[in-house]
């Protein structure tokens, strides 16, 4: 590879700059995949990076999925990446089994991650709660695939949430295990993105717990598809103190709730925790849940209006996804191949 002013060193070795990362279609699109990760994959289409955004429906799978929810959850997620700005001009936008090198790769790196590893993702002891015996293989491998969906590009950066950090630590370590077991400088240390006001949205009815698409209460979250008056409804009856809001980031200490719903307003309108509550310390939430909700419709319903008229032509989204694999492939073939020679593969 040539070396440009943009590019970057790791493990000895020179990288092009380029980004990945992806999210499951296991469910509807929530805000806290959109402000812990979409919006920053759209302002990195426009620095100085090549973009990779990945459906990953191999990783849904490791806990079931309806055939049918699937298909219309990998579409719909499709339609949420595109609507909320990402294009497919700038960015490859991809469905992970499409570009079958990602789950070669995952086997090769199965082998070189180790079981001590994987038991202490703490994502993995959460997923398989207290029946972890009778949890999917897959899900117990989760972290190998997803280090192979980043490595097989060479990917040098991750814009994620926090709860991923863990796994792109782990990302780093089979790198690193493969580049010392066969003696060469092949893959890249990735580094994770984790920037802004809110790398972990919480739930609206638990300041405690991460807001999720697999939370049995839909009042916990807000859904890219909801409309004006359940979004405003949801900000309306989110849990809450009764204080104040304070006028400094550090009056919001142990009061979740309300650093929640200021970290959010943060992230949706561009501005510093501080900026928030300069401009809202002293409001009482009777005021300050309004401004939220106004400022959630203004953001978000242009996008959820866009989703849905993105699937009304699912076989536009189709043809991207297919075009995006061809792409993708230009990329992945070549580094898949190098893989296979430095393990020593025939034929490849
Ligand atoms: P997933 O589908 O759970 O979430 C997708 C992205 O959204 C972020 N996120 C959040 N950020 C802030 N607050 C929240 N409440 C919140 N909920 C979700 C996640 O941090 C993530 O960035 N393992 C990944 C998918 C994956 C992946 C990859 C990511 C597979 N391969 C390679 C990066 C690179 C996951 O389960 O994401």
């Amino acid at each position: 590879m040539s070396e440009t002013p943009n590019d970057v060193r790791a493990a000895g070795a020179t990288f092009k700059p380029r980004v990945f990362s992806g999210i499951k279609p296991s469910g509807g699109l929530t805000l806290g995949n959109y402000l812990g990760a979409i919006k920053r994959f759209v302002s990195m289409q426009d620095e100085a990076f090549e973009t990779i955004y990945c459906m990953v429906d191999l990783h849904a799978i490791t806990v079931w999925q309806d055939p049918a929810a699937l298909r219309h959850n990998t579409r719909e997620l499709a339609a949420g990446f595109i609507a909320s700005g990402i294009s497919p001009e700038k960015s490859i936008l991809i469905n992970q089994s499409q570009v079958p090198e990602h789950a070669q790769l995952g086997w090769i790196l199965s082998c070189i991650a180790r079981m001590g590893w994987m038991q202490r993702m703490t994502q993995f002891k959460d997923k398989a709660g207290k029946n972890a015996q009778n949890a999917s293989l897959g899900l117990f491998g989760y972290p190998a695939l997803m280090a192979a969906d980043i490595l097989v590009y060479h990917a040098t950066h991750v814009p994620v949430g926090e709860d991923q950090k863990q796994h792109l630590e782990l990302t780093r370590d089979i790198a690193a295990k493969f580049n010392h077991d066969y003696g060469v400088d092949f893959f890249p240390m990735t580094e994770p993105v984790i920037e802004g006001a809110a790398t972990r949205v919480m739930s609206l009815r638990d300041g405690s717990k991460k807001m999720s698409k697999s939370d049995p209460s839909d009042a916990s979250r807000i859904n890219m598809t909801d409309d004006a008056d359940t979004i405003a409804k949801k900000i309306r009856k989110a849990k809450t103190d009764p204080d104040a809001l304070p006028s400094e980031a550090k009056g919001l200490e142990s009061r979740p709730e309300a650093r929640n719903l200021v970290n959010i307003y943060a992230a949706l309108a561009d501005m510093s925790v501080d900026q928030v509550l300069a401009a809202h310390g002293g409001a009482q939430f009777g005021t300050f849940k309004p401004a939220l909700a106004d400022l959630a419709v203004d953001k978000l319903a242009p996008i959820s209006g866009e989703m849905a008229r993105l699937m009304d032509d699912p076989a536009e989204i189709d043809r991207i996804l297919a075009h995006g694999a061809t792409q993708a492939r230009e990329i992945t073939t070549p580094i898949l191949k190098k893989t296979y020679e430095i393990v020593g593969m025939v034929g490849n």
